[in-house]
Order: structure tokens, then sequence, then C-alpha cells
């Protein structure tokens, strides 16, 4: 039996970096998991290799900066497995910039992917997990809302929305059973990084996404009655954010 044997799971951004990587967990670890991002392709290579291994996955093409791909998403899933035990808001980008030479349209495209995104995915999640009684949403954040990076702020902002997201949650579902949680994350080795795991060394060093995968499938199965609320996981010594200079 694995952590998360009959449970039904989404994971957005699931085609690469930390979102495959907790996708593939999951599936390893028994859920039904469907895989969602805008790359099929790799969604479906990705689905048939859990196949291969006796697993159960769907590959949803999705756009989270559009609602018509968030309702399939939800629809698929629904119609599909019956029901929705986890969702993973993972899929995000990030995109600097000073705040008096950004643009509208900069802003707005960050905040569609990063924060209006899993606004629309929580509402869907929450209208099946509503009736069941049950269910759990992960917000995968990131340190930057604590201490922000030079030129940050957008991103920054996306990820303080989601601790306002991941607390009324918990607030607001509290009687349906249902619950929210949020997981900061440090420097992952993924498309993120602009130097190579193998350089990435002391103070630059980059967690694998395997292990903030492992992390992320302990906050999903959790029993029903308790919560991981808050955590946040970085490399011990990550320069930006442990010690200034
Ligand atoms: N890596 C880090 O150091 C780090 C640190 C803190 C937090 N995080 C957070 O971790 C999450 C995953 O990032 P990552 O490092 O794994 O980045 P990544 O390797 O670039 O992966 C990003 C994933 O999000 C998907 N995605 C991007 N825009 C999307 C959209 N509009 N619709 C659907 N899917 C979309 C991508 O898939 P498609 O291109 O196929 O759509 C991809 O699967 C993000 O929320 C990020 O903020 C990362």
């Amino acid at each position: 039996m694995g952590q998360l044997t009959g449970r039904v799971a989404i994971v957005t951004g699931a085609s690469d970096g930390i979102g495959k990587a907790i996708a593939n967990t999951f599936a390893a670890e028994g859920a039904k998991t469907v895989f969602a991002a805008r790359s099929l392709d790799k969604l479906e290579a990705l689905v048939k290799a859990v196949k291969d291994k006796g697993g159960d996955a769907l590959a949803v093409k999705t756009d989270v900066t559009s609602e018509a791909d968030i309702l399939n998403l939800f629809k698929q899933t629904k119609d599909t497995y019956g029901r929705l035990d986890v969702l993973v808001n993972n899929a995000g980008m990030a995109s600097g910039g000073a705040t008096h030479e950004l643009t509208l349209e900069q802003w707005g495209k960050m905040m569609d992917t990063n924060l209006t995104s899993v606004f629309l995915c929580s509402r869907e999640a929450l209208k099946i997990m509503k009736p069941q009684k049950s269910g759990r949403i992960i917000m995968i954040g990131s340190i930057s809302s604590l201490t922000p990076r030079p030129n940050g702020v957008m991103y920054t902002t996306t990820k303080h929305g989601l601790e306002g997201l991941t607390h009324s949650i918990c607030q607001d579902y509290r009687d349906d059973h249902i619950t929210a949680s949020l997981l900061r994350v440090g420097s992952t080795a993924t498309n993120f990084s602009k130097i190579p795991r193998e350089k990435a060394v002391g103070p630059e060093f980059l967690m694998d996404p395997m292990d903030v995968a492992q992390v992320v499938t302990m906050m999903a199965a959790q029993r029903k009655e308790q919560n991981i609320y808050e955590l946040t996981m970085l490399p011990t010594e990550q320069r930006s954010f442990i010690a200034r200079g």
C-alpha cells in the first residue's frame, strides 16, 4: 500500500520541475494522479510511464491562465475518477523587474499565472470537495514571500497571495473538513535555476525536486483530522535568505 492509495490528486505544472516530481511521487504512492500543464506531449509520456508501472494517471492539457482550461481539468477529473482528494497548486513562473519600470501587461501575466490560477483551481476543487466533506489543497509557495529577491516584486507579491488563500481556505472550509497547506520552497534545481546543479555547491546549493516532492507527499498523506499548515524547506546555507550579504 502506498501513502496515497485510493486518493485522487491533481498536480498543476506537472510537465517539469517540482510539479513533475510531485505528480510522479504521488502516482508511485498509489494516487490516481491527474497531470496538468500546457505541454501535452510531456504529460502523455509521464502518464504512460506511470501506467507501465501499474499506476493510474491522466494527462489534461491545461493553461492555468485560461478559466476554460481549468473548468475542463476539473470536469475531466470528476468524470474519470468521481472525486478529488488533493489539489497541488504548483504551476508557476518567475520574472523580475523594478517596480517603477514594470508594465501592467507584465504584472497581469504574473498575477494570472501564479495567483489568479490558484484561486480558480482552488474554487473548482472546493466545488468537488465540499459535497465530499473532505479534501486538501497544497500551495507551492516560496521563501520569496518571506524575503524578496532584488526586483522580485511581482513574484513575491504572488507568493504572498498564496499565504492569504491558504489561511482563508482553512478558515472558510473548516466545517466541511477541507484544509489547505503552504509549502515555502527555497532554491531547487529546475528550469528556474540559472546554474547547473553540479556547480551549485555550498551557499549556492540547489535542492533536488524529488526531495521537495517527498515533503509534499508527506503533507498530502496526513490523516483527515490533521494538517501541516505551513512549512518552509530550503538549502541549509541558502545565500539569499539565511544570511544577508
Ligand atoms: N525552482 C525553485 O527554486 C523554486 C523555488 C521556490 C518556489 N518554486 C515554485 O515551484 C513551482 C514550480 O516551479 P519549478 O521550479 O518546478 O519550475 P519549472 O521547472 O519551470 O516548471 C514550471 C511548471 O509549471 C508549468 N507552467 C508554467 N506556466 C503554466 C501555465 N500557464 N499553465 C500551466 N502550467 C504552467 C510548466 O509546464 P508547461 O510549460 O508545460 O505549461 C512546468 O511544468 C512554481 O510555483 C515556483 O514558483 C520554485
